[in-house]
C-alpha cells in the first residue's frame, strides 16, 4: 500500500468530460455528455447496454477521439491525447474484456508493466529500469500486489491456467501496481461468481479507502453499485439522462421505467 511518507505517492486527481459527442457514421453513440469523477470518490456510470459507457471510457483513454468536447485530467485539456500519454497521466483502466498475458506467468504479467509502464521510449525504460532496479527487486512488487488480490500462491502458474474471476484479479493487480490516481473501471463483476464478485468489490473498496483513488465505475450490477458508488450518472441513448446520489437516481421512477424496460427486467 502506499503511504504518505512514499515521495511516489500520486495525489487524487479529479476527471471531468464536457460536452463529448461521438458517432459512428450516421449512429450518435454520445451526445453532449458533460460529467464529473470527483476526487477520491466512486463514481458509477449506469444505464442499458448500448447507452455509450464504454464509447465514453474510449474517448477518456484515448482510444477514440471525441467529435465535439473536452476530457479534462485536474483542469488540463487531455482530448485526443494516445492512450499511453493518458496513462501516464496515472490513469489506470479495467477493461471490459480480460487482458492478461497467457503464456506469461501470473507474476510475469504485472512486472511486465514496470518495464513498459506506459513509456515507449526505449532510453527512458532503460534509465527507468535501472532506477527502479536499485530501489527494488520487480518481483517483489509484483509479489505485494498478487498477495494484495489473493493470487500469491499462483504466481509462478501460466495465467491462462487461473479461471475467468481470477484473471480480472490479476488485470487489477496488474493496473494497481503502476499506482494510478484515476481508475476506470468497466463492468469489474461482470460474470463473477457471487463469491468473486464479493472480494472484487472488497478489493475497490480498499484501494479507494486507502489510496484515494478517484474512481469511474460502469457497472450493472445494482448492488455492486449500492456498496460502492457516491455519486451516479445514469446514461441512456448516449446521453445523460439523470445524475444524483444513489436515492436519487436508482429510485428515480424514469430511470426503473427505462431501466427495467431495456434491460429486460433487470432488478434495481
Ligand atoms: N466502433 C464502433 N462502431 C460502430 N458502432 C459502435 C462502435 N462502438 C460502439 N458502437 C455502438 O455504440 C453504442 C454504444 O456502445 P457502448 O459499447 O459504449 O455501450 P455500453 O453502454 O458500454 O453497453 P454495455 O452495457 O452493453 O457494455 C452501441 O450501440 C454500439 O453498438
Ligand atoms: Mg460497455
Amino acid at each position: 500500500m502506499q503511504s504518505n511518507s512514499d515521495p511516489r505517492i500520486i495525489n487524487p486527481v479529479e476527471l471531468r468530460v464536457e460536452n463529448i459527442s461521438k458517432s459512428f457514421g450516421a449512429f450518435k453513440a454520445l451526445h453532449d455528455v458533460s460529467l464529473t469523477v470527483s476526487l477520491g470518490k466512486v463514481t458509477a456510470l449506469v444505464g442499458p447496454n448500448g447507452a455509450g459507457k464504454t464509447t465514453l471510457f474510449h474517448v477518456i483513454g484515448g482510444n477514440l477521439a471525441p467529435d465535439t468536447g473536452k476530457v479534462i485530467l485536474n483542469g488540463t485539456d487531455v482530448t485526443g491525447l494516445p492512450p499511453y500519454k493518458i496513462a501516464r497521466r496515472h490513469v489506470g483502466r479495467l477493461f471490459q474484456d480480460v487482458r492478461v498475458f497467457p503464456a506469461l506467468t501470473v507474476a510475469e504479467n504485472i512486472s511486465v508493466s514496470f518495464l513498459h509502464r506506459s513509456d515507449y521510449s526505449l532510453m527512458t525504460t532503460i534509465a527507468w529500469w535501472r532506477r527502479e532496479a536499485r530501489e527494488r527487486d520487480r518481483r517483489e512488487r509484483a509479489m505485494k500486489w498478487l498477495e494484495f488480490v489473493g493470487l500469491a500462491d499462483k504466481a509462478d502458474e501460466p495465467a491462462g491456467e487461473l479461471s475467468y474471476g481470477q484473471q480480472k484479479l490479476l488485470a487489477l493487480a496488474r493496473i494497481v501496481a503502476l499506482r494510478p490516481a484515476i481508475l476506470l473501471l468497466d463492468e469489474p463483476t461482470a460474470a463473477l461468481s457471487p463469491a468473486m464478485t464479493k472480494k472484487m468489490v472488497a478489493l475497490i473498496k480498499q484501494l479507494v479507502a486507502e489510496q484515494k483513488l478517484t474512481t469511474a465505475l460502469i457497472e450493472h450490477n445494482m448492488g455492486v453499485v449500492r456498496e460502492l458508488a457516491d455519486y451516479i450518472y445514469f446514461l441512456h441513448e448516449g446521453t445523460v439522462h439523470t445524475h444524483g446520489t444513489q436515492k436519487e437516481v436508482l429510485e428515480n421512477p424514469a430511470v426503473r421505467e427505462l431501466y427495467m424496460g431495456l434491460s429486460g427486467g433487470m432488478a434495481i
